[in-house]
């Protein structure tokens, strides 16, 4: 099938890319390249001897995305692009909150035009907020959201749900991720985010390789066993074909549907790091810092959901993450360049 993937040269993106290709998908990447690079293209092509048709757009640009939907039939989408830096996004709210808003709706009105029904939305474990209990299952009301990020994901899910009842026959899904961590097994994909990162891993690999000086765990002191706060990291190459699947799933169940997409399972910050000296051979200095504003102590999926409903299991262990996070960041020291 034709897939139309936005921000299709980002990190879950390329790595979504490389599987719908080896499921014998078509896809179609649009990306402005706000927060990914060209070279991505490159590396697909590398891994997977496919180059993808690639458009260089805005998806809020509706001329230009129109004109994507004009040039072949898109059978689904799966819709990435998006701003995702959760400290950035509080210091800029109007961004976050026009770009990731009006980029779906335009999205929306295409797909509506040129009549393609099916779509995937990248959401995130962020707008539980504050959930009740553990582990977190899919039927957890939205919750206070902290951040306009996790707020403008938590809105486009309102705009997906309220669209897919005045249009019940769109297949809608949204999959919440809980924390994508890895690489390409390859090494030629992997994490590179724009400066210093805010997120655990590609800090842990910049130290790892000589970029950064020390991690700073963020907190010690949380109600949890080894005091630092606990997460459910999933491999990203487990993530994406979490993708394949859901699409398999989509055509055959009308209407709107709900997975997280984590491994069950949470580890601490002290456990990722014991797991990735154990995974490379690497000890990561560290020095203990203040708690982070916004860090909730447990964050963990319930993923019997997407199991019984897409036979879809994280294979894919922390150790495994570690160990190809590290290979594409020794890969690229520097980053994609
Ligand atoms: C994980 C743990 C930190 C960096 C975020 C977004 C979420 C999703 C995934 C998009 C926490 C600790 C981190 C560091 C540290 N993104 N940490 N030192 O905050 O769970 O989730 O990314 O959808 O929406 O909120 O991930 O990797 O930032 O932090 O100690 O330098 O690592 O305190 O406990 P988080 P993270």
């Amino acid at each position: 099938m034709n897939i139309l993937v936005t921000g299709g040269l980002g990190f879950i993106g390329s790595h979504t890319v490389v599987e719908l290709l080896s499921a014998g998908h078509t896809p179609i990447i649009v990306d402005n390249l706000v927060n990914s690079k060209l070279e991505v293209l490159n590396r697909i092509q590398k891994i997977t001897g496919v180059r993808p048709a690639f458009t260089e757009l805005d998806v809020a640009d509706e001329a230009a995305l129109d004109k994507v939907f004009e040039k072949q039939p898109i059978d689904a989408v799966i819709h990435f692009a998006g701003l995702k830096a959760v400290g950035e996004s509080v210091g800029k709210p109007l961004e976050y909150y026009s770009n990731n808003l009006c980029s779906t709706l335009t999205l929306l009105r295409c797909m509506k035009k040129h009549g393609t029904k099916n779509l995937i939305f990248s959401s995130s474990a962020t707008v539980y907020g504050v959930p009740p209990s553990l582990p977190i299952k899919e039927e957890f009301p939205l919750g206070e959201t902290t951040n306009p990020y996790g707020t403008s994901k938590a809105m486009i899910e309102r705009i997906l749900t309220d669209f897919s009842k005045a249009n019940p026959d769109f297949n809608i899904a949204l999959l919440r991720y809980f924390n994508p961590i890895g690489a390409h097994a390859s090494g030629e994909l992997g994490e590179d985010p724009n400066g210093i990162p805010n997120n655990l891993m590609p800090y842990i690999t910049q130290v790892a390789v000589g970029r950064r000086d020390h991690l700073t765990v963020f907190g010690d002191d949380y109600e949890t066993p080894d005091g630092t706060c606990v997460r459910d990291y999933i491999h990203v190459v487990d993530l994406a074909i979490g993708h394949v699947m859901t699409l398999k799933k989509l055509m055959e169940n009308p209407g709107l549907v709900i997975y997280n997409l984590g491994t069950g399972k949470g580890s601490s910050v002290f456990e990722v790091l014991a797991a990735f000296e154990k995974g490379t051979g690497v000890k990561i200095p560290y020095v203990v810092g203040p708690r982070r504003a916004g860090d909730l102590p447990f964050l963990y999926a319930n993923c019997d959901k997407a199991y019984k409903e897409l036979g879809y299991k994280a294979t894919r262990t922390v150790e495994d993450a570690c160990r190809d996070a590290y290979a594409f960041q020794k890969k690229n020291p520097n980053g994609i360049q």
